[in-house]
């Protein structure tokens, strides 16, 4: 297993970065393909390990994908009710996005398919899907009721159902809305609060209609009626704002730096990173750049400067939801206490956020702690190089490498291969700005 060690950085970051396709975009980029009438041709599509099991997946099912560089492919669809059963079970690696979309996938589908993934995807919960997938009709088994997997999925015609989320996640709002493509009538999702809408704007883009809110006071429902065939589209992918954050947050922690981070996704769901570093008195510019696609990009432009305390309520938590471990960073440094509230979601991401970062942030000397689901940070505190883990957690992983750019000495962050399922490229940037890191 491969660690990093990092020295506290020294000079001013600047300079314009672009970044690999958005990995949410990205696995939706292959399964709207793969599910066309037509050919799709993709380019900056994101080829860390989450989305190419995506690709793998639709690949065993009879779908022709021609990989002409890792970020370019064109996806030969098969329409709606073209896929083959997998000869093997479908290995969905570290990838809840993979497994839990492609259950809502394969709950339409006249065959048997098993989805199996890592010990981390192996543990987070599934239930929050498959009980919508089975009230539709699909037989499912999974270990304690079809919560964990393997899963074992047998699907067919399904019935339309009304579905009301206790909590906001897109990944099992677009299970059920791609399960509504194959069941009779309409299928409606409700949540909470809005999670990211990448499913429901590639539905569109790629011909479908959907409904949109409710006057009854839930104004975040989404419906759609099966059985709408969806063509083919080609476009770019934008660069992924998830993995821009970590170096928004570098180029507004580092003395002197300012970075514009080029072509990033510009989607209002997913931008809570920009909104907050907005609030916490960063100088930031956003410009809009081309659309792309079904989605809008823009270039952010942070610069170093004093910070101030912020607060993330519940309800801004889904426009955030990947980039707490880098905002926990940030707060480390803003003068006063920042509060992230109500963050239960983050204990079933690939590793518990909460704990981890809480955990490793203290070791290198930072004042935060958990209250019950959210996190406490007083700031500003300097941070201290230590040795300190991943939990093979690719996210945990990228934040505690940022926090060893402003650490006194040096860092050391360990089990870093895991940054791979989202962010190939991502020490090649660190070069490109001049950082020295050294792996053992
Ligand atoms: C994703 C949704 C988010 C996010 C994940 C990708 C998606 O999860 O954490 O990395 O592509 O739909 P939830 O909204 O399901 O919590």
């Amino acid at each position: 297993m491969k660690s990093v060690k990092i020295n506290q950085v020294r000079h001013s970051l600047t300079g314009t970065l672009s970044f690999p396709g958005d990995k949410s975009l990205s696995h939706r980029a292959i399964m709207f393909g793969a599910l066309a009438e037509g050919t799709s041709h993709f380019t900056n599509v994101l080829s860390g390990e989450d989305c190419v099991a995506t690709r793998k997946a639709f690949e065993a099912m009879g779908v022709r994908i021609e990989v002409k560089t890792p970020t370019e492919i064109i996806v030969h669809g098969v329409g709606l009710h073209g896929l083959k059963a997998s000869r093997q079970a479908i290995d969905c690696g570290n990838s809840g996005t993979s497994m839990r979309l492609l259950a809502g996938i394969l709950a339409g589908q006249a065959f048997e398919s098993v989805l199996t993934g890592d010990s981390s995807l192996s543990s987070r919960p599934m239930r929050r899907v498959t009980d919508w997938l089975k009230q539709m009709g699909a037989s499912i088994e999974g270990k304690e009721n079809g919560n964990f997997a393997p899963l074992k999925i047998r699907g067919g015609k399904l019935k339309a159902i009304g579905a009301d989320l206790p909590v906001a996640s897109a990944q099992v709002k677009s299970a059920i809305l791609l399960a509504g493509l194959y069941a009779d009538g309409v299928t409606s999702v409700n949540e909470p609060e809005k999670s990211r809408d990448h499913t429901e704007k590639f539905l569109e883009y790629f011909g479908a209609k959907i409904g949109k809110g409710e006057p009854q006071g839930r104004p975040f429902m989404v419906s759609i009626k099966g059985g709408q065939k969806i063509q083919a589209h080609s476009f770019e992918i934008a660069g992924d704002v998830s993995s821009a954050a970590f170096f928004m947050v570098a180029s507004a922690l580092v003395p002197k730096s300012k970075l514009t981070h080029q072509d990033i996704l510009g989607n209002p769901t997913r931008i809570g990173v920009v909104n907050i570093l907005g609030k916490a008195g960063a100088c930031l510019f956003t410009k809009l750049s081309d659309a792309k696609g079904p989605e809008t990009t823009m270039d952010f432009t942070v610069e170093n400067g004093p910070l101030k305390n912020f607060e993330i309520k519940k309800d801004e938590l889904p426009s955030l939801i990947d980039e707490v471990p880098i905002l926990c960073v940030l707060a480390t440094q803003a003068n006063g206490r920042s509060i992230i509230r109500d963050a239960a979601e983050l204990r079933v991401k690939e590793t518990d956020r909460i704990q981890s970062m809480v955990g490793q942030l203290s070791k290198m000397g930072a004042r935060i702690k958990a209250e019950g689901d959210s996190i406490l940070v007083e700031g500003p505190t300097p941070l201290q190089g230590t040795v300190v883990q991943s939990f093979k957690d690719h996210r945990t992983a990228m934040s505690l490498i940022v926090a060893g750019m402003i650490a006194e000495g040096e860092t050391r962050v360990e089990d870093v291969e895991c940054i791979d399922t989202s962010f190939p490229g991502f020490f090649e940037l660190l070069k490109k700005l001049g950082i020295h890191y050294q792996l053992c």
